[in-house]
């Protein structure tokens, strides 16, 4: 399985900040935001990860995470010149997903909850078709929308729709087989002139091959795509981390207990980032599980 995270866009509802600074670059908690989705790939077992960027961000996303060795993971980069579209992260993504089943998830979208990773494990494993991961919401208009039959295949899809058929949100992570590349190559941009996720998905609905995974109430699936969003994300971040002393999508971590680097690289990753809360973290847990 491989990985794409795609993290560009221009991130307008969060201008003038966005103007000259990515917005998944921002800060969510004490962590970049990208280290959230990172997270969500690493713990589904995906090492082979791609991140697609704008060519003003990309460098920085690079100099962010370089080429993933220090975690145990193989990352590369590749430029999205205009945001036209998620489902063009396939096309983009082609040859890095070279008929292999691949994972997508959006640089802006926050998961946390219990047993994730079993969640994804069970979910991904001999996927065929596509699987999609639904999360109960108050204002679904904002997202697409799927609904399901009573064995959790999606019956229909819709991009932020006037009229939402249910209140099931489509969250921004996909998991699909190799036939997304030919799906996505073959795809009209919307009226919005954009290659739309919803219909990618629609093609494997039609085909009876789109399932769709429910997150729980136990759940958090946060969005950051507004100045007050942002900040509940980060307060939810630090409201956990404070109370329970553990921390959310700390990628070295992660690396470490999926056995990606050993307690040493893990120490010395948390002593290269000096005196921060973060960096002792990362260092006080490679001597734990070390
Ligand atoms: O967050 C989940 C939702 O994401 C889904 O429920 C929707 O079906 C899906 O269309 C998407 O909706 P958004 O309104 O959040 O899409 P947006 O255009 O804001 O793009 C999501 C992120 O992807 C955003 O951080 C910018 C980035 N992006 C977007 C486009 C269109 C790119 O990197 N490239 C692009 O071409």
């Amino acid at each position: 399985m491989k990985g794409i995270i795609l993290a560009g866009g221009r991130g307008s509802r969060l201008y003038p900040t966005t103007l000259a600074v990515s917005k998944q670059l921002l800060p969510v908690g004490d962590k970049p935001m990208i280290y959230y989705p990172l997270s969500v790939l690493m713990l589904a077992g995906i090492t082979d990860i791609l991140i697609i960027s704008t060519p003003d961000d990309l460098q920085q996303f690079q100099r962010l995470l370089g080429d993933g060795s220090q975690l145990g993971l193989n990352l590369g980069y590749a430029l999205q010149p205009e945001p036209r579209g998620l489902a063009e992260a396939f096309v983009i993504g082609a040859d890095h997903i070279g008929g292999d089943n691949v994972t997508l998830v959006l640089g802006d979208n926050i998961f946390h909850g219990q047993h994730f990773y079993d969640v994804l494990r069970a979910n991904l494993t001999d996927l065929r078709g596509c699987v999609l991961f639904g999360y109960g919401v108050t204002d679904p208009g904002r997202y697409g929308v799927g609904e399901t039959d009573d064995a959790g295949k999606l019956v229909s899809i819709e991009e932020k729709p006037r009229k939402p058929r249910s209140n099931r949100a489509i969250t921004g992570l996909y998991s699909c087989d190799a036939d997304v590349v030919d799906i996505a190559k073959n795809l009209r941009p919307s009226a919005r002139g954009e290659l739309e996720i919803t219909d990618v998905i629609r093609a494997y609905m039609l085909r009876g091959q789109a399932r769709v995974v429910d997150l729980g109430r136990g759940f958090a699936w946060l969005d950051t795509g507004t100045p007050a969003s942002l900040l509940q994300a980060s307060l939810y971040v630090r409201t956990l981390e404070e109370r329970q002393g553990v921390r959310i999508a700390c990628v070295e971590e992660v690396a470490l207990r999926m056995g990606f680097i050993d307690a040493q690289s893990c120490y010395d990753l948390g002593r290269r980032l000096g005196a921060s809360e973060y960096g002792k973290y990362v260092m006080d847990i490679a001597q734990e599980l070390g």
